[in-house]
């Protein structure tokens, strides 16, 4: 098995034509488990994403084993062709919004896993308060929602055709909501550029207004705040506190 990918607790080997992720203590069963029904719930689906092969124990770690996808991650071509970002950015968003029109209807309820994740958050009781609230004036869809939508979580293929990978977080909900915390993530990696071409590309081709997805910010920030790291906290709570002035 050759190392192709590491991170925090995670490591993925490739192993032939199939994708090995192994998991360290700090992840619970239930969670690894989850990501392999998620997973296995969105391939009935019909998108291109990778198919659950087996879930083991390889050296005492739990396992999922995927089909590798031979190709290229959306991130890693943006790096490497930074002047085709416009035309990226564009399929990008495309396949976020051929996503969101699926429907799962066994996974989570996002607006459920946030209202969790506010009331597991160290904000002060009148902050978590308003979030609560904001939350439930969102409208209620059930579009799938993908909970970590971005480039290095897309895989091109030779011929062009774009594999979503990493559904640990899949649920069901407010495509805004799933468009307002790719965002987030565009902006804790500092990239502030793409973010607000991405965020206005979006609001463009759904017809949705910016103000609408602005609304959601203080809800995914705060969602992000219970397992962001201690540097991300500031510029979470910034985000947060817009709640109460508004
Ligand atoms: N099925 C797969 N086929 C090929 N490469 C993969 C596959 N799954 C993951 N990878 C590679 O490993 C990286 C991390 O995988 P991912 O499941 O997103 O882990 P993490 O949870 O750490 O983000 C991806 O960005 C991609 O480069
Ligand atoms: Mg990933």
């Amino acid at each position: 098995m050759e190392l192709i990918h590491e991170s925090a607790g995670k490591k993925l080997y490739r192993d032939g034509d199939k994708l090995v992720k192994t998991f360290d203590e700090s992840y619970s069963k239930a969670g690894i488990l989850n990501e392999a029904l998620n997973q296995a719930r969105v391939e009935e689906t019909g998108l291109n994403i990778p198919k659950v092969r087996a879930v083991t124990v390889v050296d005492g770690r739990w396992a999922l084993i995927w089909d590798f996808i031979e190709g290229e991650t959306l991130e890693s071509l943006m790096q490497k062709h930074p002047e085709k970002e416009d035309e990226y950015l564009n399929f990008f968003v495309d396949l976020q919004i051929r996503m969101s029109k699926e429907k799962v209807p066994l996974l989570g309820h996002l607006r459920d896993k946030m209202h969790a994740k506010i009331s597991a958050s160290a904000y002060p009781a009148t902050v978590r308060y308003d979030l609560h609230m904001r939350l439930d004036g969102l409208p209620r869809h059930v579009k799938l929602c993908h909970g970590d939508f971005q480039p290095s979580n897309v895989i091109i293929t030779k011929d062009g055709t774009p594999f979503i990978i990493d559904w640990s977080h899949a649920t069901q909900g407010n495509g805004s909501a799933d468009a307002a915390r790719t965002y987030l993530i565009f902006k804790l990696q500092g990239k502030d550029a793409l973010a607000e071409k991405y965020l206005n590309l979006f609001c463009t081709k759904t017809d949705t207004a910016i103000q609408y997805v602005q609304r959601i910010l203080p809800i995914v920030a705060a969602s992000q705040s219970v397992k962001g790291k201690p540097e991300e906290q500031e510029f979470l709570a910034k985000w947060v506190n817009v709640c109460d002035w508004q």
